[in-house]
């Protein structure tokens, strides 16, 4: 069906950090007219980067941008900007995001919302000063259709008593020993949690919204590729987490349940699975985004046959979009949902067109939680409770 005209709200955006996914929004927001009933709409008129062709691409891609920064505080003296989306290496996070919150611009800030726990205080505490300030946490992931799904069966209670949660995030280009260095195996840039910083948000959002909040942890963290080139003929020593898995228990009203998450960068075969594995008495269902299409489901009623069913789930998020339901949904459709769901929240608050939200600041200062415990259980060998 063809949308009626609809009025469609502008935020204007300025995006600091031009880099992967600071081009990945800038594509999101110019194919916005792919989606159908929304009365808001992104315009990136201002972006920011020390590194000139980072924001060239910008300026050459992106017609309506009209101003190009080289420092981030110059951008937030912009009175025009409504909403910044920050994507820089996370020891910039805590300065960066507490300063676009004290400047009253709405926030689409990147994981891990810190590089630790300490940055993470930093900003949680310039959010509760500015209440007025919109703060959410980029985590695309839930967005696809079959965890989209997913998520409203387990909000639906459609499980029976929970046996246990797999969720994870993996990773494989690492393998490859001739990988040159970068920010993210710096501890330095990307912070000592390694590779839970950097995927695991995407790993405890679900489980987080839906109040499967680990109660303690034993973790299993992995070093595996001690150097890599350094780009100068050189090597450099990797000093990050290139695996973890992390054995947490939860405990609810409605009861107990084992949860395992793992975030891996050296996964073989694996380009960028992430995956929900919810296993219960009534129900079991597992979304991966391996086979991005389907979703695999057993419903359960006592004494029938135990049948696993794939399904081919339709095209349906969250937001309608003109794409007919037979078709295929990929990562930066994902990307794309996102974007309406902070847009819709930035422009209609409670009263959003659906009501999954972009990750919120609590879910990620819970993520540091765990992962701040699943270091000193390493470090320790033993289980440890989350504060
Ligand atoms: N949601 C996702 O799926 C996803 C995927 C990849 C990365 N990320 C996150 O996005 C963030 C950025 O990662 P990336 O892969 O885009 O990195 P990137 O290295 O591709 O880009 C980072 C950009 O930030 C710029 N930058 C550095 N200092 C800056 C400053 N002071 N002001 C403005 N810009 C500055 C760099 O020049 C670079 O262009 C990280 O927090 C990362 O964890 C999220």
């Amino acid at each position: 069906m063809i949308e009626g005209k609809m009025t469609r709200q502008t935020i204007r955006f300025g995006v600091i950090g031009c880099g992967l996914m600071g081009r990945e929004f800038a594509s999101a927001a110019a194919r916005w007219s792919h989606l159908q009933q929304v009365n808001f709409r992104p315009e990136i008129i201002a972006v920011c980067d020390p590194v000139p062709e980072a924001a060239e691409w910008f300026r050459d891609q992106v017609p309506s941008v009209r101003h190009v920064y080289t420092d981030y505080k110059d951008m937030l003296f912009n009175p025009d900007i409504d909403a910044v989306y920050c994507a820089v290496p996370h020891h910039l996070h805590s300065q960066i995001y507490t300063d676009i919150i004290r400047a009253g611009k709405h926030l689409l800030g990147e994981k891990p919302f810190g590089i630790d726990q300490a940055a993470n205080e930093r900003i949680m505490a310039e959010i509760a000063s500015h209440p007025e300030v919109l703060v959410r946490c980029s985590s695309e992931f839930p967005f696809y259709p079959g965890a989209y799904r997913l998520g409203q069966w387990i909000a639906d209670n459609r499980f029976g008593t929970i046996l246990e949660v797999e969720a994870g995030f993996w990773h494989s280009s690492d393998l490859d020993p001739n990988k040159p260095i970068n920010w993210k195996r710096r501890i330095a840039t990307n912070g000592e949690y390694g590779c839970m910083g950097d995927l695991g948000m995407h790993v405890l959002h679900m489980p987080l919204r839906y109040g499967w909040q680990p109660d303690n942890v034993r973790a299993l963290l992995g070093k595996f590729v001690k150097e890599r080139p350094d780009g100068r003929g050189g090597m450099a020593a990797c000093e990050t987490w290139d695996n973890a898995i992390l054995a947490t228990e939860v405990k609810t009203a409605a009861g107990e349940f084992p949860m395992v998450l793992s975030t891996k960068r050296i996964a073989p075969g694996h380009a960028n699975t992430w995956f929900l594995r919810v296993i219960g008495t009534n129900l079991s269902a597992e979304f991966s985004t391996k086979n991005p299409k389907q979703l695999a489901y057993m419903p359960y009623s006592p004494g029938e046959e135990q049948a696993w069913r794939v399904v081919d789930v339709p095209y349906q998020s969250a937001y309608p979009t003109i794409t007919g339901p037979i078709f295929e949904f990929g990562f930066s459709d994902s990307i794309l949902q996102m974007w309406a769901a902070f847009c819709d929240e930035i422009v209609n608050r409670g009263n959003m067109s659906q009501s999954f939200t972009c990750a919120t600041p609590e879910e990620a200062a819970l993520s540091h939680q765990v992962f701040t415990a699943a270091l000193e259980s390493q470090r320790r060998g033993t289980t440890v409770a989350l504060s």
